[in-house]
């Protein structure tokens, strides 16, 4: 029923793919995604190579469907990540933040299926031209990394669909059935999803810090540090330490400064909701919930469907 180039591409049962998240995504939820029907991503960016090459192993042993990897392209550590999916034929490789041109062509040389995130549709054509698969367009309501051009999936989706021939994965914002068949009516052929994983029981998040996204309101998350890395993360003591700053013009190597080393990690991964980064997507606001990864599927699944057949009819 929920046929599409990304299904038939990828050799998965539904277009739902489980972007890859720094301190969220190993083994564990890219399988449990994976085994659900969907595509899960061992995220590489929270991992040094040998972690990366154990998780990308252990994920094999736990499901027989197809696991891929994510590896953010701009990281002191990315060309062994690099090196890692490449001598273990990873089958899918999902890169992001630098160049589309970086790697494609060996990855798929290696046989892999090779996708590119993008947030502008200009972007988007660019890892066309690279020789991508297919290209993630991320909209600035995702959870983490974002685009300085605060693009909205609603648009970025369309636009990108008007310029683009590979099929495209949308992202930013999508969590139910509803917003995958709004995703598709856009232009997309599948969606990327990384919040509602997030905050799943198979993440690898810190349970304080998945309850405190499932309590988080609406308005819970903005995008700080625009001046260096933009990113969305939720409300604490620690952003607002940098919201401070930013008002009294900090330069971007102070904001730097005052992110120092490893707050993600001490936030998302070890629990510290005061002086950690943590990092959300918008949708947060509206789950209230910690479902399982197949759990999640079903509901996606079972909404689309039901949100196809009762659209209100629209007069020609
Ligand atoms: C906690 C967290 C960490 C993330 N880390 C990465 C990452 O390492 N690499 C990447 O390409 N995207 C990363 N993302 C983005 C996701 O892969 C995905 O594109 C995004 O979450 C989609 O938007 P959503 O959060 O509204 O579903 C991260 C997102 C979250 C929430």
């Amino acid at each position: 029923m929920l046929k599409t180039r990304i299904t038939d591409l990828l050799g998965i049962r539904y277009p739902i793919i489980k972007g890859g998240m720094a301190w969220c995504s190993g083994a564990k939820l890219a399988s449990a995604v994976s085994a659900a029907g969907g595509l899960g991503l061992v995220g590489g960016g929270s991992m040094d190579p040998d972690l990366f090459r154990s998780q990308i192993r252990k994920a094999a042993t736990l499901t027989d469907k197809p696991v891929g990897v994510n590896i953010p392209l701009t990281f002191k550590q990315s060309p062994d990540l690099v090196t890692v999916a490449k001598e273990e034929k990873v089958p899918v490789v999902f890169t992001s933040a630098g160049s589309p041109k970086r790697h494609t062509a060996m990855f798929k040389d290696n046989g892999a299926k090779v996708f590119h995130v993008a947030s502008t549709p200009e972007q988007a054509v660019k890892c066309e031209k690279a020789g991508v698969d297919g290209v993630v367009i991320e909209g600035y309501e995702a959870g983490g990394h974002n685009g300085r051009e605060e693009l909205t999936t609603m648009v970025l989706t369309a636009h990108a669909a008007k310029l683009v021939s590979v099929p495209l994965l949308a992202a930013g914002g999508i969590a139910t059935g509803r917003q995958l068949l709004a995703a598709l009516a856009l232009g997309a052929e599948g969606v990327q999803i990384g919040s509602r994983f997030a905050m799943t029981k198979e993440s690898a998040a810190h349970q304080k810090f998945k309850e405190f996204c499932v309590a988080a309101q609406s308005d819970a998350t903005l995008v700080v540090l625009k001046k260096k890395i933009p990113v969305r993360m939720m409300d604490n003591p620690f952003r607002e330490r940098i919201i401070e700053a930013e008002a009294r013009g900090a330069s971007g190597d102070e904001l730097l400064e005052i992110l120092g080393e490893g707050r993600p990690r001490q936030g998302m991964f070890e629990g510290d909701l005061t002086e950690g980064v943590l990092e959300i997507g918008q949708v947060a606001g509206m789950l209230d919930d910690l479902p399982t990864c197949a759990e999640v599927i079903k509901k996606i699944v079972a909404e689309y469907e039901r949100a196809r057949r009762v659209l209100p009819p629209v007069s020609e």
